[in-house]
Formats: structure tokens, C-alpha cells, sequence
């Protein structure tokens, strides 16, 4: 059996290393491609390096950054790729929601090869979002949806999608359990740079949130009245709208915030470790807060969240981008810490075996 598996971004290619581990470790055929849509060595190379994932056998240098052109561009490329190929794989691994995961997906599908979409079932039911369009597409048109819990299954059930459905768990889980001892190599230095004892720890980079210079002027006017110190690692999307709107050097000003540059992995565990709570715009950090290893109270910088889960099991809230809802809630969490759960929504860190078995087991 070959397959193909994708890469374009940096939290794809923290959730996909289990999956492409486990057909290392057993030994099963594939093909490693990487989009290059992230394509700063910080959040994109850095990542295969650290994690030590195998080389991709074909990685693009892109030349477009909007949207449909990247996408369009993405889908040429693979479509090349898949062209010259003596064999022509079973199935293509996609994960997640990115422009990369769709243009991928369409390409394979118009090449008669199999889609198994991990991480399917995600919905936040708001249309401004990217990444709803993308999830939606992708699993109406996958053979094999992973799907994270069981909502994430009920979602795909309530839409009648087409593919079959399995509950595996979200291999961030698995990441965390894989990685997790490498935290404390890095721990010691990490937080001898920061310049607080006790800190929130912050990131914010989705599109609707930074290209929108309303909500972009909340999240600095939240950082500048924070009750506690920030630790914020910044996404180059949101560096480069703050230098836009001129709002850079303000936040470069404030003395309560650490401006980081965007951390590796092992490094980012130890920040989430060792923080008082974490306040993020991310979905996969909403997922991650809740490994046992992490246990973090976090507040949610959106109006919706395709990861309820994490907000039914007590760990997340959602408080969306007005100020004064923000610093209300920090205090909260200030007064009075929340118990969380010992077990995380998101699975057993086994997903990427289970995925892996039910490839072979149908396709081999
Ligand atoms: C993408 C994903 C998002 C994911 C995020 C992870 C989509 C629609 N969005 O968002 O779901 O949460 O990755 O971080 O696929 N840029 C750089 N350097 C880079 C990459 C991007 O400066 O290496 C800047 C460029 O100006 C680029 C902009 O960020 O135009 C947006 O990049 P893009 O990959 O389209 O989206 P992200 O916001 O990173
Ligand atoms: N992350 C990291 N360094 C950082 C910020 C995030 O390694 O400075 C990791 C984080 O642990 C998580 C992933 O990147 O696994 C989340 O990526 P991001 O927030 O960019 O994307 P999303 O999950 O929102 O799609």
C-alpha cells in the first residue's frame, strides 16, 4: 500500500508526525509532501527538523499568498507531482482545515485517489472563517473521516456525508505524549527568558481577528490592561497587520507584555506548562490545554469555537474580543482557579494507530 501525506502548515505538521511516524514504524510505503504554505523556517521547517519527521519527497516553494491563487497554485503542483509517479497511491492523508488540506484534497480526488481526512467533523457554524469552508468541503468528499469525538461524528452523521466515519481521538494528544519528555530540555532556558515569574501566556493570529483593525485594536487594548504579565509568541500574519495599522510599537511599549518571536514545539509545551492560563484565538491550543501534562484554563478570543468540548469539560471559555468581557473574565480566573478534569476530550494519544490500522485494514 502507498500513501500520500500532506503537510502545508505549522499545526499540521505537529498533529500529522504521529501519523507519518506510525507508517515509518511500520513500515508502510508513502509519499511526504509539503505545500509550503507556511514557508518561514519558523513556523513551517523548523517543525519536520524538531520533530524529526522524514524528509518530504516534494516540496513546493509557492508563489502565490492570496487565497484562491495559493490554492489554485497548490493544486497545479500536486497535480504535477501525482503526475509523475510510476504508481499511483491508495489514499491521500490530509489533516485539518488549512487552504493546504483543500487543495490537496481536490486534487486527489480528481486523480481517483482516496481521501481520509484526520481531524474531520469539526464545525463552528461561522462562515467568516476559512477554515469552515475548508473542513466542510474536505468532508464531503473524503472516503475515511477521523473524527476527533463523538460530536465531531454527529456533525458528520447530521450533514450525511458520503465516507465512513471513525472516532479516533485528535492526534495532538498523541504529539503531546510522543514529545513531551524533550519539554525538559528546553524548560530551564525557556524560562530564564522570560522576564516574569508569573505569567497568561498568549497567541492570536486568525484572519478574521487580525485583518480586521477592530478587533485587532480590542486585542491590543486587552494586552494593555491585563491584570498579569503576557508572554505572547507572535504569529508573522499578525506582526505583519500590527506594522500595517500601526499598532506595533505600541504593543513593542508595554511593559507587561514579552513580544516573543514564534516558538519551537518543545519550547511552546514549556511556556503552556508553567503559565497561569492561556488566552488564544488558536484551535489547536484549545485542544492541548487539556492533555494532562498541560492542564490549562483558557480563554477563547472568538465569538465561536469548533472545539466544544473543551469548553463543556470546563477547560475553555468563550469570551469573544470585547475588552471589558476579556479583563472580567481574567479576574475571574485570578480569584478563583478552576478544577479541571484529569482526562482530555480529545482521546487517548492512540489516534494515529487507530487511523494507521484502518487504512491497512481496508486498503491492504
Ligand atoms: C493558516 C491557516 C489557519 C491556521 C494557521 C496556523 C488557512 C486558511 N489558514 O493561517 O487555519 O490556524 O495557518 O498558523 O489555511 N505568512 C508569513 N510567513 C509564513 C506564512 C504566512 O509571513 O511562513 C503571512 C503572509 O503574509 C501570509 C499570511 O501570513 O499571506 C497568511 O498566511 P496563510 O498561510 O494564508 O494563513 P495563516 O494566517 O498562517
Ligand atoms: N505552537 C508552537 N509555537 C508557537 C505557537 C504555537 O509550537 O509559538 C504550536 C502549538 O503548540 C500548537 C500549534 O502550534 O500545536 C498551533 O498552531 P496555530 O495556533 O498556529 O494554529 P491552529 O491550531 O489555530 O490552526
Amino acid at each position: 500500500m502507498s500513501v500520500f501525506i500532506f503537510t502545508g502548515t505549522r499545526p499540521e505538521i505537529i498533529k500529522t508526525a504521529p501519523v507519518l511516524l506510525e507508517l515509518v514504524r511500520r513500515g508502510i510505503d508513502f509519499i511526504y509532501i509539503h505545500t509550503g504554505q507556511h514557508y518561514e523556517y519558523e513556523i513551517s521547517r523548523r517543525f519536520i527538523d524538531e520533530l524529526g519527521l522524514p524528509e518530504p519527497h516534494v516540496e513546493f516553494a509557492l508563489n502565490n499568498s492570496r487565497p484562491a491563487s495559493q490554492m489554485g497554485e497548490i493544486m497545479i503542483r500536486v497535480e504535477k507531482a501525482f503526475g509523475e509517479l510510476k504508481k499511483k497511491p491508495r489514499v491521500t492523508l490530509v489533516q485539518g482545515d488549512t487552504n493546504s488540506v483543500l487543495a490537496a484534497s481536490l486534487a486527489s480526488l480528481r486523480f481517483g485517489i482516496r481521501i481520509g481526512h484526520i481531524e474531520a467533523g469539526l464545525r463552528s457554524y461561522d462562515w467568516r472563517m476559512p477554515e469552515e469552508h475548508n473542513r466542510r468541503m474536505v468532508d464531503h468528499i473524503s472516503d475515511y473521516l477521523f473524527a476527533p469525538t463523538e460530536l465531531a461524528k454527529r456533525n458528520l452523521e447530521e450533514e450525511r456525508v458520503l465516507g465512513q466515519i471513525y472516532v479516533t481521538g485528535n492526534t495532538v494528544i498523541d504529539a503531546i505524549d510522543l514529545y513531551f519528555d524533550r519539554v525538559a530540555e528546553v524548560e530551564n532556558s525557556v524560562l530564564e527568558k522570560v522576564k516574569y515569574d508569573e505569567f497568561a501566556l498568549a497567541t492570536f493570529h486568525r484572519a478574521e481577528n487580525v485583518d480586521d483593525p477592530k478587533n485587532l485594536k480590542s486585542f491590543v487594548e486587552v494586552l494593555r490592561r491585563f491584570p498579569i504579565p503576557i508572554v505572547y509568541p507572535i504569529h508573522p500574519r499578525t506582526k505583519k497587520r500590527l506594522e500595517e495599522y500601526g499598532l506595533l510599537n505600541t504593543v513593542k511599549s508595554l511593559r507587561n507584555v514579552q513580544l516573543l518571536p514564534p516558538m519551537g514545539y518543545f519550547e511552546f509545551l514549556a511556556l503552556m506548562k508553567n503559565c497561569r492560563f492561556i488566552m488564544t484565538d488558536s484551535g489547536g491550543i484549545q485542544e492541548e490545554a487539556t492533555h494532562p501534562a498541560i492542564r490549562k484554563p483558557v480563554l477563547v478570543l472568538r465569538s465561536s469555537t469548533e472545539r466544544p468540548e473543551a469548553v463543556q469539560a470546563g477547560f475553555a471559555r468563550i469570551v469573544g474580543l470585547n475588552p471589558n468581557v476579556i479583563l472580567a473574565e481574567s479576574e475571574r480566573l485570578i480569584a478563583s482557579y478552576p478544577s479541571l478534569p484529569d482526562k482530555s476530550p480529545f482521546g487517548d494519544g492512540k489516534a494515529a494507530k487507530k487511523i494507521i490500522d484502518l487504512i491497512e485494514k481496508d486498503l491492504l
